[in-house]
């Protein structure tokens, strides 16, 4: 199957009360187990690419040839976007989209507002004409994120019906206090502030960055408030090194990497597996 936008996935679930997993790309062993999951669950899921660890990962043009071979050889049937998390140029995201990335995120949350307008409608502009969907952020999202950390800003209700009037995105990323990483404590999500803005934008579904580390309860309120796509990295990654550590502890003398990376990358589908099953996006490919 060809790779969709999230235009295709994200208003059906949000109507259906249930949301798509973004699950990051760290090396391609994670496209593999996050499909495997995805595949296994008939669910529809969101593989991404964040803009910090584009370069890394050989640039976008290896990103999006080698996943999608990747889906074609392992006959995955459910619909897949790939998408660009956190872009921070214009460029960038222009690169992807003409990499074959079938969704970017222009984040310029960072920006006065008039700023992030005017970016996110030239990225807008450019995906629409690509038949790319685009997912924009307001406020700040807090926590460490590939080594980078920064304070929550809570989103301002205004300025998210302002951006989305004048951008038309396809999805909004408004910072409500999650953060990226790990939680000190129990996150404290705005609920309130999330409802008075999701009663206010019924028709724009909303994404949930740093899906790690918050509980199931609050998980559900927040599909409940709007969030049809909710993201998820650290718990991935974690679950990767604790079962890579546990492994090299108990057997110091294994060297062979499939007999260490096998493991690892069976912990990565088992959490993708689980977060489907809460998000209530399995059985949902249809
Ligand atoms: P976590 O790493 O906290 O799961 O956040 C992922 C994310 O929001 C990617 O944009």
């Amino acid at each position: 199957m060809s790779l969709v936008t999230l235009k295709e996935l994200l208003p059906k679930a949000k109507q259906n009360h249930y949301a798509v997993g973004q699950f990051n790309i760290n090396s391609f062993q994670w496209v593999e187990a996050i499909l495997r999951a995805a595949e296994r669950q008939q669910s529809p899921v969101i593989l991404a690419s964040t803009d910090r660890i584009v370069d890394y990962l050989g640039g976008v043009n290896v990103i999006a040839a080698t996943t999608k071979k990747m889906i074609e050889e392992m006959n995955i049937t459910v619909p897949v976007v790939l998408h660009l998390d956190h872009g921070f140029t214009v460029e960038r995201c222009t690169a992807a989209i003409d990499a074959g990335y079938s969704s970017v995120m222009y984040d310029g949350s960072s920006l006065p507002l008039p700023e992030n307008i005017q970016r996110t409608r030239e990225v807008v502009a450019y995906a629409k004409a690509h038949h790319v969907s685009v997912e924009a952020e307001i406020g700040s999202v807090g926590g460490t994120e590939d080594g980078v950390t920064s304070g929550i800003q809570y989103a301002d209700p205004n300025e998210c019906y302002q951006l989305v009037a004048a951008t038309r995105v396809d999805a909004l990323a408004a910072a409500l206090g999650s953060v990226h990483g790990p939680y000190q404590g129990e996150p404290n999500l705005a609920f309130d502030l999330m409802k008075e803005i999701s009663d206010n934008l019924m028709d724009v579904p909303f994404a949930l960055h740093g899906g790690s580390g918050i509980p199931d309860y609050q998980i559900i309120k927040a599909i409940r408030y709007g969030h049809a796509k909710i993201n998820v990295n650290t718990e991935c990654n974690q679950a990767w090194a604790q079962t890579i550590r546990t492994l090299l502890t108990e057997k110091p003398d294994l060297y062979s990497p499939p007999d260490i990376l096998g493991p690892g990358m069976a912990a990565i589908e088992q959490v993708v597996t689980r977060k489907i099953q809460l998000f209530g996006s399995a059985h949902k490919a249809g």
